[in-house]
This record gives C-alpha cells, structure tokens and sequence, in this order.
C-alpha cells in the first residue's frame, strides 16, 4: 500500500445517516479536498460494531457506543489527504459536540457525545487496520 499516511478512516454515524446529514457531511469532506478511495452503506451488527470499538471495551460507555453504532445504518469511507489522520480529526471537531470549535462536522450536525455524528481515525495505524476492516483490494481505487 502506497504512503499509507496520507489515508484516514471515516465512518458516518447512525444519529446523522437518520437525521439526513450524511449528503451535507460527504460534501464538507470533499469541499475540505480530501479524495475519497473507497466508499459504502452498510450496518454493523452488535458483534461488528463491538470489535471495531473494542479498544474502549472496558469503558463505562462501551455498551451504549455497541447498541448505539448498531442502531442503524452507516457510511463508512477511506479518505486520502496529506496530512490525512489529523485535518480530518480537525474537520470533525472535539469528541463532545459542546466542546467542538465552530465550523466542525460535530458542531453542525452531532446530537451528543454518545451520538456524535462521524468517526475519525487517530492514527495512521488505526486508520489501516479500520479501512481493512470494512473494505477489500477490489473496493478501493
Ligand atoms: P471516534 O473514535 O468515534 O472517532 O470518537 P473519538 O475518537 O472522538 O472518541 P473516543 O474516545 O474514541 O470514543 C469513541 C466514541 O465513544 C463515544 N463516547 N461516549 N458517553 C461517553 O462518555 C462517551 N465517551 C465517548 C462517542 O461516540 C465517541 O465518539
Ligand atoms: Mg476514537
């Protein structure tokens, strides 16, 4: 895989793909310039959506994050920009959406910080191993 640092991971949460942003947030994506290598709609069931959180597995909101990504569809997506991993962390705004600057995907569109309206990747390791987890060679450009 090529400068794999370029690429982020994103995936478009259940609270926005049902309040109808998910148009309004890919456009903010490719208006901001980052290229997008691969792209879906799909749903993850309990068991997915816990492993792909399974880093916060002994959080005291591991269960509602499962229940809560499992709820409905998602977009997921992988991104290619330089500097890839932390503009996209830029562009998304701070984990509670009360606390994300103006302008950022949260601010405008999250409803909470349990149900915050996008994920992003925080680091270029993490960012691989999540795109694999969702997409294969022949899924990506
Ligand atoms: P993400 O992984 O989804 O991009 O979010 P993040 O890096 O900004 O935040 P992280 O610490 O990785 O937490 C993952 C997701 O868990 C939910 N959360 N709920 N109720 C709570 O206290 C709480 N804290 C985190 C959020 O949906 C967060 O995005
Ligand atoms: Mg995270």
């Amino acid at each position: 895989m090529r400068n794999m640092s370029n690429r982020t991971f994103t995936m478009i949460k259940p609270d926005a793909m049902k309040n109808g942003h998910a148009g309004a947030i890919i456009d903010q994506i490719i208006k901001k310039g980052f290229k997008i290598i691969a792209l879906k709609q799909t749903r993850l069931d309990a068991g997915k959506a816990g492993e792909f959180y399974a880093v916060h597995k002994e959080r005291p909101f591991y269960g509602e994050l499962v229940s809560f990504m499992s709820s409905g569809p998602i977009i997921a997506a992988i991104l290619e920009k330089e500097n890839a991993v932390n503009d996209f962390r830029a562009l998304i705004g701070a984990t509670d959406p009360a606390k994300a600057d103006e302008g950022t995907i949260r601010k405008l569109f999250a409803t909470s910080l349990g149900e915050n309206a996008i994920h992003g990747s925080d680091s270029d390791e993490n960012a691989k191993i999540e795109g694999d987890f969702f997409f294969s060679a022949l899924e990506r450009i």
